[in-house]
């Protein structure tokens, strides 16, 4: 965990404006600036950057959040990611760092991705020059262009190219880079020779490795950089950070299995195309893939390979997947890849194909129910065996719940029965916390009206009285007794602040919501507080009227509600007043 205090130190340093500008060009409009919203398609600009209250919104989609959050969500880094990301931008240390890539530091201060990008330019220049190379890419369809989008270079044939572009070819930097290795006498000689080279690029668009694949045939066919401090084959993709637009835009990322899948779809037009690393596909992979998108479908080879491939694809994703997010399966024809298909068929035939992908539910039963047979006892027993361990590593959800169905009818059992056959626990009533990104929630208008002054305005939570925090009681104003304490707590400076204190928060989506409100109105002090008194006023009016009406209701008074009543009277008579009063006009 990173303690709150930190984030707060954090935000109090890092410019929003700065953040969001490295990777959207913002127009200044006002006391805000403006861009073409980057999370959804539109021609004239509604998101909205507020240097004040050091949060994004836009008025088009309603994605919403702070510095942290825009970086999770542009570079779909998770959080932990993202604070680290801006406290390198101005230089400060994260407490508590765990195992974590430490590519910046490797080699004494010499920077491991400086060097990575470096043999990528080194590459990319190689390939201009080498006429069979660019034949080799032209022979399977790929445009200038597109070796331009991926940056596709050549490694050279030859022993020691990379001393040409590096001064320090024996120092231990391009080693620990994988970019060369030593024989047994200790002489130095480079790991990629004539190949072609795709670069693995991160989703800050770090080249982190790389792929090479010989020109013709040869062994192997592919050599990939081994893991280094900066790369981690189970939490990287192969063209997830050129697809990250395309991905937004179609709602939809396909996984490929290959790096010329991945290049071959860009050229044929579908460009949320992304590719493991020849590895499985793990937990990891499936979470940052959801986070960019609600649907993800996984393409890979009818063979006995892919269908492999996809199997371990399932499992990746069972811990990962949630209610509204679609994962799914398409095997292509025997002897395709998507890089053939494609050139065969074009885009539309794919792209149809990927509109009849098998959901996982389906690819899920039909395979345990292919392994046995389901005519008998005992192959019915095997499937609910077999089913067993996925459906534990499931959250309890609606998915959950249809394919406890499903599984059922399969093997003659109650859904309730494989429930319980499969140790299940019970299905919990509570949604998960943060819940769906941009749900809409619906506290009432004084609630959002009251959320609404106090972002805009933190320090009106400090003159709250005893009475008037105890008038928050009530449910439907939880959100708002939760902001108000913690801005009594201190040390909440700014709406972003507020914001990323409140992640965990039931209420953040609706926090989240209110503060990108905010940025549309004015930020007059004056109507702040009258706003803030005005609502307290409408609070404890429905408090007394209430308690006025039980107690007319019912019939005859003894002598203490009699009093109680009278005290009552007099005091609904004053709040009237003060409420008329303060609904007129100024004059
Ligand atoms: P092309 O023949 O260039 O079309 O390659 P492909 O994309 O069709 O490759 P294939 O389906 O054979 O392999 C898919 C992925 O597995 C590749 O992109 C690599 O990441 C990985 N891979 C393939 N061959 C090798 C190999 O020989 N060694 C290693 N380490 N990885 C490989
Ligand atoms: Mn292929």
């Amino acid at each position: 965990m990173i303690p709150q205090s930190f984030i707060q130190d954090l935000l109090g340093r890092v410019d929003i404006v700065d953040v969001v500008d490295r990777h959207v060009k913002l127009k200044r409009a006002g006391a805000n600036y403006v861009a073409c919203c980057p999370f959804h398609s539109e021609k004239s600009p509604s998101f909205t950057v507020s240097p004040t209250k050091q949060f994004y919104h836009c008025f088009g989609c309603g994605a919403h959040g702070t510095a942290v959050g825009f970086l999770m969500e542009y570079s779909a880094m998770g959080f932990v990611e993202a604070v680290k990301e801006l406290a390198q931008s101005v230089g400060m240390q994260v407490p508590e760092t765990r195992s974590e890539p430490e590519g910046r530091k490797a080699g004494g201060g010499v920077d491991l991705y400086e060097v990575l990008l470096q043999a990528a330019q080194f590459y990319r220049s190689r390939l201009k020059e080498s006429p069979r190379a660019i034949a080799y890419l032209k022979d399977r369809g790929l445009s200038g262009d597109i070796a331009k989008r991926f940056g596709i270079g050549y490694a050279p044939d030859g022993w020691q190219n990379l001393a040409a572009a590096f001064s320090d070819y024996d120092g231990p930097l391009l080693g620990t880079a994988g970019l060369v290795k030593s024989n047994e006498e200790g002489r130095r000689y480079d790991v990629f020779r004539d190949r072609i080279m795709f670069p693995i690029v991160d989703v800050r668009g770090n080249v982190i490795g790389f792929g090479g694949r010989v020109l013709g045939d040869g062994e192997p066919k592919y050599l990939n950089s081994p893991e280094t401090p900066v790369f981690e084959k189970g939490r990287e993709l192969y063209g997830l950070y050129q697809a990250r637009r395309a991905i937004r835009d179609a709602g939809r990322v396909v996984v490929v299995e290959g790096y010329m899948d991945v290049v071959a779809l860009a050229q044929h037009g579908i460009e949320y195309a992304a590719a493991t690393l020849g590895t499985a596909t793990t937990p990891l992979h499936v979470q940052k893939l959801l986070r960019q998108s609600e649907e993800i479908v996984f393409c890979f080879d009818g063979d006995e390979a892919g269908r492999r491939a996809a199997w371990r694809a399932l499992e990746g994703s069972l811990p990962q997947l949630q209610d509204g997010k679609q994962v799914k399966f398409l095997f292509l024809p025997e002897g395709e890849d998507p890089d053939s298909y494609v050139r065969r068929n074009g885009r539309e035939a794919l792209e149809a194909l990927f509109g009849q992908a098998a959901p996982l539910s389906k690819f899920l039963i039909d395979s345990l129910a292919g392994r046995v047979d389901l005519g008998t006892a005992e192959g019915r027993a095997r499937f609910l065996h077999d089913a067993k361990p996925l459906l534990k590593q499931m959250q309890a959800n609606l998915l959950r719940v249809q394919l406890l169905r499903e599984l059922g009818e399969k093997c003659r059992l109650s859904p309730d029965e494989v429930a319980q056959l499969c140790e299940l626990a019970p299905k919990s009533a509570a949604p998960r916390p943060p819940g769906p990104r941009y749900a809409r929630a619906a506290p009432t208008p004084l609630a959002r009206a009251l959320l609404r002054v106090l972002i805009a305005n933190p320090s009106l939570a400090a003159q709250i009285t005893a009475e008037q925090r105890a008038l928050l009681d009530a449910a439907e104003l939880a959100p708002v007794a939760e902001l108000i304490d913690l801005l009594r707590e201190g040390a909440v400076a700014s709406p972003a602040v507020l914001i990323e204190a409140t992640r965990e928060s039931p209420h953040a989506a609706l926090f989240q919501q209110v503060a990108g409100e905010t940025l549309a109105g004015s930020d007059d002090e004056q109507s702040a507080q009258a706003d803030w008194e005005g609502a307290f006023l409408q609070l404890e009016l429905v408090r007394v009227r209430s308690e006025y009406q039980r107690l007319t209701a019912g019939g005859a008074l003894n002598e203490a509600e009699r009093k109680r009543f009278q005290e009552l009277s007099r005091r609904l008579a004053e709040l009237k007043g003060a409420a008329s009063a303060a609904a007129r006009p100024e004059a």
